[in-house]
Order: structure tokens, then C-alpha cells, then sequence
């Protein structure tokens, strides 16, 4: 059994809490948040405190607060040579302190703490400095998920940006494209068959194979109605940018 304390409890910690206090072989014995919890995201089962002083015996604590706070607040963590490892994509695994042994439990997956997601075929990108570390990670991630892989701090950081790409900016061009909707009193879920057949096809097939649109044909005459359906629109920048990226790519 692994003992694991979650120290930060916003959207990432409460979804690893609640995936490992599901399973069997993990015990989540503490959380550790800077606030008081909301009670509505609380864990009878599981105590919760806002004072590190009082942070208990673990095998791996899982430091879950945003990148910039990670260095500061792993330096913060009354104890030494302790498993400490943080969620982080883009923060570099020797960002933890010293003091305690570091290791990165990354999983590749976009979080909210009020979805709770099923984290089965979650990848989680795991990093350590030694193989025993890397082992208990292994035997952490994999009792969540079926999909473990060992990643350097490097490499991360390219998966963390590729990241950005498919998840954060595409979901900036869905309110894009609400917004667009809105203004005409369309309602956006006509568009929801088209977002998930794109993502669907792209489960098979090279995204660069199934690219359409005006961009990809050179539809000059489309493009031109778009920009000027935009006309002095906040967005009519990004139909630009995104139109020049696609005609470079096929032209
Ligand atoms: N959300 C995702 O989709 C996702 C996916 C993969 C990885 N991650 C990584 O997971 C980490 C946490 O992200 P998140 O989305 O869960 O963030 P979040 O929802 O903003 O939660 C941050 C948590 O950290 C605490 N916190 C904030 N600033 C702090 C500080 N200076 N010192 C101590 N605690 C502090 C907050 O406490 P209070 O409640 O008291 O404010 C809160 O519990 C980040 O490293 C992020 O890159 C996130």
C-alpha cells in the first residue's frame, strides 16, 4: 500500500485525490491546502489541514499549486529526503528543493475540480532522480491509470507545449467561435457534430492528411467574405494568422 499526501487542492489535486483514494493499493492519508477546503470538494475519509506544521508521514507527497509557486512552496515543506514530486508540464523537476528526493507526476490531461475525470487512459508523464523513486512512481501512476511514461524534464516541456496547441488554444477558438455564433442568435451546439467528428478523425488518420477548408483550397474569394464578416471584429487577426499558417503549410 502507498501512503500519499495531496498538498494544494485545486483542480488537479482534487481530481488525483479522488482517482487514488478510489483504488486500492493507494491511501491518500492527507490533504494540505494553503485555504480552507470548500466543503463541497472534501473527502470525509480523508483529513485536511491548512497548517504545514501538521503534515504527516507519507510516501510520496504530490505538491499540486501553480508552476510559479512550486519552487518556493516545495522549500517550504517541513521535512527532509522525502519523495516530493509536482504535477507541473512545463516546470523542470530540479525546480523542487533540495532537501527532499524529486520527481515530476505529470498527467497529460486538462482538469477542472468540478469534472471529475475517469483517469484510466490518462497519460501520466513520471520523472525521478533515482530508479527506486521512479519505481514507487511507476506503482503510483500505473494503479490509476494504464498509460505510465517516463519523461525527462526536457522532453516535458515539448510534450507541455504541443499541449497548448491542442488543447488551450483550440479550446480559445470553440469561445471564438461561440462568440461568433452569439452575435448572430445562432446557437453554438449546431457546431458540436463538427467538433467532435475533427477530433475523431485524428484518433486515425495524420491530422496533416485531413486538413480542409478555404485555407487549405486557396479559396480566395471565401476568405475574403470571412474577413469581411469580421470586419472590424477582435478576432478577424487570428482568421488571418491561422489562414497564412495553413496556405505556408499546403502551398
Ligand atoms: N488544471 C489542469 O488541467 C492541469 C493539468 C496538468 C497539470 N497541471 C498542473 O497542476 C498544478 C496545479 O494546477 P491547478 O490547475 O490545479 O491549479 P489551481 O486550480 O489554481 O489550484 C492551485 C492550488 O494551489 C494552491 N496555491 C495557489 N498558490 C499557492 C501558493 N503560492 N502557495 C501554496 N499554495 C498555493 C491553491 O490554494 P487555495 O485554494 O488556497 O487558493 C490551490 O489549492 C500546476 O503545476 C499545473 O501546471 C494542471
Amino acid at each position: 500500500m502507498l501512503n500519499v499526501i495531496i498538498l494544494g487542492y485545486g483542480n488537479i489535486g482534487v481530481n488525483i485525490t479522488n482517482a487514488l483514494h478510489t483504488c486500492d493499493t493507494v491511501t491518500v492519508n492527507q490533504i494540505v491546502n494553503r485555504n480552507t477546503i470548500n466543503p463541497n470538494y472534501t473527502i470525509d475519509s480523508i483529513p485536511t489541514t491548512t497548517n504545514l506544521s501538521e503534515i504527516q508521514e507519507a510516501d510520496v507527497y504530490i505538491i499540486a499549486v501553480p508552476d510559479d509557486a512550486i519552487e518556493d512552496f516545495s522549500a517550504l515543506l517541513p521535512f527532509n529526503d522525502k519523495l516530493v514530486v509536482h504535477t507541473s508540464g512545463s516546470v523542470s523537476m530540479q525546480t523542487l528543493d533540495g532537501k527532499n528526493k524529486k520527481g515530476v507526476f505529470y498527467p497529460l490531461q486538462t482538469f477542472t475540480k468540478n469534472k471529475l475525470a475517469d483517469f484510466t487512459n490518462i497519460p501520466i508523464c513520471i520523472e525521478a532522480e533515482d530508479s527506486t523513486d521512479l519505481n514507487t512512481l511507476q506503482t503510483l501512476a500505473g494503479a490509476i491509470s494504464n498509460s505510465v511514461t517516463v519523461i525527462s524534464s526536457e522532453k516535458r516541456k515539448t510534450v507541455h507545449l504541443a499541449a497548448v496547441f491542442v488543447n488551450n488554444f483550440v479550446n480559445h477558438l470553440y469561445t471564438i467561435s461561440e462568440a461568433i455564433m452569439q452575435e448572430q442568435n445562432l446557437d453554438f451546439d449546431l457546431l458540436k457534430p463538427l467538433i467532435a467528428e475533427t477530433a475523431e478523425k485524428i484518433q486515425h488518420l495524420a491530422p496533416g492528411d485531413v486538413q480542409t477548408g478555404p485555407a487549405k483550397r486557396n479559396d480566395l474569394k471565401t476568405i475574403e467574405n470571412h474577413l469581411h464578416l469580421l470586419k472590424d471584429s477582435p478576432y478577424k487577426k487570428v482568421y488571418e494568422h491561422m489562414t497564412e499558417a495553413i496556405k505556408k503549410h499546403y502551398l
